[in-house]
């Protein structure tokens, strides 16, 4: 199902032999939990217990939206969805056609999907039907083409268990403004520290990866770097925001958006790009060092890290 963050792979959150399925088709360890995606915040009741004040403030501001909340699970949730934890991940995702399947299944049947991005595990994540289509293809039923995710990278995680509330993964709405949220509503102390948790697996180090090397160059550099390695004979492909094209025919460049929503909405559209390109490497700008941008580096660094292996082959 199409999201404003990225494409989920969706299963009744209610039946574990369907959720079952989402492992098979993606590759993904059992034991990584997955969101449950809900189409109202009166079924947070349903999932969640003990729920802090702080989630209904989030959600009355963030949902729909791309904001996931950790809390407590209801005791029902099936082992299968969080990965045996006591807590879940929930969110109301912002996209009509994700709404309308949701509201529809509340008819039907349990009215939440636990949906990881419909993605290989471990590689880049889409933002269009036609790259569910090329990843998953005949492992998936159905795929319901909603366009373009509107914002391309997966939503903030924020974990509401730990008693202060914890970034898990950054994500578009940045930890900033969940603070400012926070203390502006409820008087919380600055919250919200970026703290990576080894459960989630958006937060390997290696992840989001292109099979072609990646390398983070700083914009000043880069130039050089492309020098260097054409110099050596390799053919690369760059995306830069801020650094002017190089014509060269061992040289294929993409330029980026420069303000942060843009670049991430074209984020893994580009990065499938540059790497079918067949090059030997990607050389990406390294994105300003500001709280807008603080997901799409996130992102990236991962990208880095992971790329360069291709189990295909
Ligand atoms: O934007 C998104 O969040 C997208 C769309 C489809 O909604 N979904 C997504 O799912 O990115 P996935 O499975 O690729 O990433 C969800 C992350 C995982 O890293 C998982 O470990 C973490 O959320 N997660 C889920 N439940 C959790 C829990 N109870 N505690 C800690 N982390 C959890
Ligand atoms: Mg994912």
């Amino acid at each position: 199902m199409p999201t404003e963050t990225v494409y989920g792979l969706a299963a009744d959150a209610r039946n574990p032999a369907a959720v079952a399925k989402i492992f098979a088709a993606k590759g993904r360890p059992a034991d990584h939990p997955l969101i449950v995606h809900i189409g109202a915040i009166g079924q947070l009741e349903q999932w969640a217990r003990d729920i802090p004040p702080a989630a209904h403030l989030l959600a009355a501001q963030y949902w729909p939206g791309p904001l996931t909340l950790i809390l407590k699970r209801q005791p029902d949730v099936p082992d299968a969805v969080t990965g045996g934890q006591d807590t879940v991940g929930i969110r109301m995702p912002n996209h009509p056609l994700a709404l309308e399947l949701l509201k529809a299944f509340a008819v039907i049947g349990s009215g939440a999907v636990a949906a990881p991005s419909a993605n290989k595990f471990g590689r880049i994540s889409p933002t269009r039907a036609a790259h569910v289509q090329h990843d998953l293809g005949d492992a998936v039923a159905m795929i319901l083409d909603g366009g373009e995710s509107a914002v391309g990278i997966e939503s903030t995680i924020v974990d509401l268990t730990r008693g202060t509330p914890v970034v898990l993964r950054p994500g578009a709405i940045t930890a900033e403004e969940i603070a400012a949220t926070l203390h502006e509503k409820a008087g919380a102390d600055a919250p919200a520290a970026s703290h990576p948790a080894p459960r989630v697996s958006g937060a390997l180090a290696a992840h989001y990866a292109p099979r072609t090397p990646l390398q983070l160059i700083a914009g000043d550099g880069l130039l050089r770097q492309v020098e260097a390695c054409l110099s050596k004979g390799q053919t690369i492909a760059v995306l830069a925001y801020s650094v002017s094209p190089l014509r060269h025919p061992a040289v294929l460049w993409f330029a980026a958006a420069h303000d942060a929503p843009h670049y991430a909405h074209d984020l893994y559209a580009n990065l499938r790009l540059l790497d079918a390109a067949g090059v030997d490497l990607i050389l990406v700008e390294s994105p300003p060092n500001q709280a807008e941008w603080h997901a799409v580096a996130d992102r990236l660094g991962r990208a880095a890290v992971g790329s360069g292996v291709d189990e295909s082959t």
